[in-house]
């Protein structure tokens, strides 16, 4: 078991009306299952207070946009024939969904942020407003027939009853489809100290092993692994109908099946953060100011574990427009966009959203060639002021 204390919902983005309002707080803890090594959230928040209205937008990031792209392209190439039917679980804004506009195939979005499905269907995204069961499953194929490919990626760990997914998914997937599901591996959020990829939200922490022994309830198998580097490591899983496992999953399950050492995982997590609040600390006592960059749900998480006050860390900057003019949960720091890094000029920037570094360092470029300094979270969780 493993704990990081009462904590607020990591996206709820304070509103500066909210911000006087007492704030409620979950305890967060996560236990791992002895039998199939599954890593779940021992206290579950209900669903619809978290994703009505959710304030991420996938195509903020352009490497998401292009990672997903390419996840469609390829399965449709592998699975689907012209006209076939393709189905997105967690369809956000419907970017990956999007980005197959051309291809002679049908498209339909689930997701249950209207606010989201609403921006899906204004870029031609055929959208669902509502969690994906096994009711609604059955409305689809009633409509529309079944599906040739079923996505659903970063979206299985959010949710509670998972049997009532897969048999909504057995029932809409073609018998020769394929259900391609992407998530965190719990693997690596263990190894790399990623404790701040566990929230609320994150019901669920999947390994291979788990998810066979998952989908093997409902009649399906896995067909086939990668690892994929995004989220600080995921794995991206094809699953079809029939029983067994096929030999792609047996190394994998080699490596889920050395026990996991929370006593050393807490120990580094506990350093980290005394790492984070000592650079802190001395940048504010030395007069320097820091600004976050991304108001991810994991730099809540990071920030409330960590207990980083606003006078460690006034401002966070976010391109997303619905997290502007907020706050974040529990620290409070203001958001804004990230253009006051050049009109307020902080002495440094954090890199909170260390899962998009690549793509956020460029666009500090101008900022640190006009002696601005950058320092981003390492794959240890330790900062890299380089
Ligand atoms: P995300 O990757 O979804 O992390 P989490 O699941 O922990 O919320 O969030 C990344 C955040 O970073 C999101 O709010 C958008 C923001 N962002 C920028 O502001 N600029 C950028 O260039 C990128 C790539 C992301």
């Amino acid at each position: 078991m493993f704990t990081l204390g009462d904590q607020p919902l990591a996206n709820a983005f304070l509103t500066p009306e909210q911000i006087d309002e007492p704030e409620p707080r979950y305890p967060l803890v996560v236990r791992e299952c002895a039998d199939c090594g599954i890593i779940q959230l021992k206290h579950v928040i209900n669903a619809a207070s978290m994703f009505s209205d959710y304030a991420f937008v996938t195509g903020i990031s352009q490497g998401m946009t292009a990672h997903f792209a390419e996840l469609m392209r390829e399965n449709i190439d592998w699975h689907v024939p012209p006209g076939g039917l393709v189905v997105e679980i967690g369809s956000n804004d419907g970017t990956a969904l999007a980005s197959i506009a051309s291809h002679d195939v049908r498209r339909l979005g689930i997701d249950p942020a209207v606010n989201l499905s609403d921006i899906a269907r204004s870029r031609g995204v055929p959208a669902v407003a509502q969690f994906f069961t096994e009711t609604l499953a059955e409305q689809v194929v009633a409509i529309h027939g079944q599906a040739s490919l079923i996505v659903a990626c970063n979206v299985l760990g959010h949710i509670d009853d998972l049997d009532d997914v897969l048999r909504g998914v057995r029932h809409l997937l073609s018998p020769k489809g394929a259900f391609v599901i992407e998530v965190p591996c719990a693997n690596w959020l263990i190894s790399r100290t990623e404790y701040d990829t566990i929230y609320h939200e994150h019901l669920s922490y999947f390994a291979v092993k788990p998810l066979s022994a998952l989908v093997a309830r409902h009649g399906l198998k896995i067909t086939r692994v990668e690892s994929q580097e995004v989220h600080g490591g995921s794995i991206r899983v094809t699953v079809q109908h029939g029983i067994g496992h096929t030999h792609a999953v047996v190394p994998w399950f080699q490596g889920d099946s050395i026990p996991r050492d929370w006593v050393a995982f807490r120990q580094r997590c506990e350093d980290t953060r005394e790492h984070l609040v000592g650079w802190l600390t001395r940048a504010r006592d030395d007069g320097r100011t820091v600004f976050g960059y991304g108001a991810s749900a994991k730099a809540t998480v990071r920030l409330n574990y960590c207990g980083v006050s606003t006078d460690l860390m006034p401002s966070i900057v976010d391109s997303t427009p619905g997290k502007q003019g907020r706050f974040v949960p529990g620290t409070r720091q203001s958001i804004h966009d990230p253009s006051v890094i050049d009109t307020l000029r902080p002495s440094d920037v954090l890199i909170l959203a260390w899962n998009h570094n690549l793509e956020i360092r460029p666009k500090l470029a101008q900022y640190v060639a006009s002696g601005g300094r950058v320092a981003s979270l390492t794959t240890t969780g330790r900062l890299n002021h380089a």
